[in-house]
């Protein structure tokens, strides 16, 4: 038997020796900035010409790698070579399969600070939200390997006399992965692991802004003895890879996260038919947020404004679980708002390498501009409080920045924007909290601060997301303890890290025999 599952503790920062460890790794890591990284189809490395430019976006003149591009041959040679592939890997028991992602979990937690150096540089995260990132890498591994290895039998049916009925799971065939670049280690790793595991071969196109630490990850997997074939690495465009990827008739499965327009495109294309298909795709897609932290007048105010502040400026905003609307009593109103406005200009921005700073950069150039122009668009539709600036000379800093007395059908209020912005609505009791609350066409995470039962047992019910936090903060699941996935156009409420998520990667079986 293996160890039941426990999530991977968390780095403390507070004290020197740890902190010596993660400025040892940011070095060798430095140290090894700018390499190539190649593409694997069918256990082969490939080196293309064409390549990927992964930049550091706290100082854009800095290559963290060059990572090799696949085109539509490539793709077409590393699909052909997943099906092939699949013929032997469906047949390896669930154990054996389990056993490869325990290997990777423990390579990875062995060389787990020279990861999250990698996102520090890659993907600007400060360290603590490098460190949780690493660590939910692992406890993906570690919980779908334990699930794998319950599932492995099937589930008990009846049987009658003389008859002996089984339900088992298989696997659905090949399967197409494509991860954002925010958590550009668990997301990219978990939706990876979870269809290998299950017996399916997996095509990983990752985010174009985080293909470094996608490519190492593709290389614990290889050192921990995972067949040539049964991943197939190809970073591409969205448009060019992408859609061959997800319109190939050999797709069975396509897990997506990212956003609503890309989601919804994916699951438009893969309903079509195509020629020579004969099945119907299955989609993944976990989508975007437009997350709310409701604040009731019988609350903690101090943990109020805390949590509004964590929820909307931890990474940037850059999650899809951020706290981007905040919805208050009007009897607390005020307080609260003084108090986020307090907190907010404690918060330091700049280069994660410095673990001093709370927040680093946004991801690029393109995230940059649009987040400052929702900030231009806040201005014009409520009151600027704090932050609000930006300087994108170095690399792409955006200061955390508050409105108040936002209409709810405010562009702010409805839109995701994407990074280190919360805007701030006043309500009068705790029906219009909850109608403002649900006034978004997502569903992700949601959180509720009050001291009043009455309310904590309505919301259960009435507030209509994926996620939903009592007197806390709405980011930061937990493998194993915050299944993860959202309600309306968030997405298809997967529940990453819950005990269904193994499930919707395989096809179930009933076999029946008379004796
Ligand atoms: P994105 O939609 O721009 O990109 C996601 C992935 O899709 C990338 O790998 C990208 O290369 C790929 N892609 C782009 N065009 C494609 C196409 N035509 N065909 C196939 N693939 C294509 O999202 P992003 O900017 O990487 O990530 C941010 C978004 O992800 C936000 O909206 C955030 O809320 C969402 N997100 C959701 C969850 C969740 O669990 N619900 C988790 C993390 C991020
Ligand atoms: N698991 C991430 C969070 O909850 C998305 O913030």
């Amino acid at each position: 038997m293996v160890v039941p599952y426990t999530h991977e503790p968390f780095t403390d920062f507070t004290v020197e020796e740890n902190r010596k460890e993660f400025e040892k790794a940011l070095k060798q890591v430095e140290n090894e900035l700018g390499k190539e990284h190649d593409l694997l189809v069918n256990g082969e490395r490939i080196s293309t010409e064409e390549k990927i430019v992964s930049k550091n976006p706290a100082n854009k003149e800095q290559v963290i790698g060059r990572v090799s591009k696949a085109n539509k041959d490539i793709a077409e040679k590393a699909i052909q070579s997943a099906d092939e592939a699949l013929k032997s890997w469906r047949k390896w028991s669930a154990r054996a399969r389990a056993e490869i992602l325990i290997r990777t979990a423990a390579i990875v937690r062995r060389r787990k600070h020279e990861f999250s150096a990698y996102l520090v540089y890659e993907a600007g995260k400060p360290w603590k939200e490098a460190d949780a990132d690493t660590a939910e890498a692992i406890d993906f591994m570690e919980y779908y390997a334990r699930q794998m290895i319950e599932l492995g039998d099937g589930k008990q049916v009846q049987s009658r006399p003389g008859e002996d009925n089984r339900y088992v799971y298989t696997p659905t065939g090949v399967t197409v992965v494509i991860p954002p670049w925010n958590f550009a280690f668990a997301i990219m790793a978990g939706t990876t692991v979870a269809p290998i595991v299950t017996g399916n071969t997996v095509l990983l196109k990752p985010a174009s802004a985080t293909p470094v630490i996608a490519a190492k990850f593709v290389e614990a997997l290889v050192e921990a003895g995972l067949p040539k074939g049964v991943l197939n690495f190809v970073p591409g465009s969205g448009s060019e890879v992408g859609d061959y990827l997800v319109d190939h008739p050999k797709t069975a499965l396509i897990s997506f996260t990212g956003s609503r327009e890309v989601g919804t495109r994916i699951f438009e294309r893969a309903a079509k038919v195509q020629p020579g298909q004969n099945h119907l795709k299955r989609v993944i897609a976990e989508m975007g947020g437009k997350d709310t932290v409701v604040v009731d007048k019988d609350a903690d105010l101090e943990l109020a404004a805390e949590a509004i502040v964590v929820s909307a400026f931890g990474f940037s905003g850059q999650k899809c679980s951020a706290g981007s609307r905040a919805v208050v009593h009007e009897e607390v109103y005020d307080k609260v708002l003084d108090r986020v406005i307090e907190l907010t200009n404690d918060l330091t921005t700049g280069d994660p390498t410095n673990y001093d700073n709370y927040m680093g950069p946004v991801i690029d150039k393109g995230a940059y501009d649009k987040i400052m122009s929702y900030i231009e668009i806040g201005k014009e539709e409520g009151r600027l409080v704090a932050g609000g600036t930006g300087d994108d000379s170095k690399g792409f800093f955006i200061q955390p920045t508050v409105f108040a007395d936002l209409d709810p059908e405010a562009r702010i209020q409805q839109e995701e924007i994407f990074g280190p912005v919360v805007a701030l609505t006043k309500v009068k009791d705790f029906d219009e909290a909850m109608e403002v609350a649900n006034n978004t066409e997502y569903g992700l995470t949601g959180a509720l601060i009050t001291n009043n039962r009455e309310y904590i047992e309505r919301a259960k019910d009435e507030f209509q997301v994926g996620n939903l936090y009592f007197n806390r903060n709405c980011t930061g699941a937990i493998v194993g303890y915050h299944p993860f996935g959202g309600f309306k156009m968030s997405g298809t409420d997967s529940k990453a890290g819950g005990p269904d998520y193994l499930i919707l990667h395989m096809q179930a079986k009933t076999i029946s025999e008379m004796f």
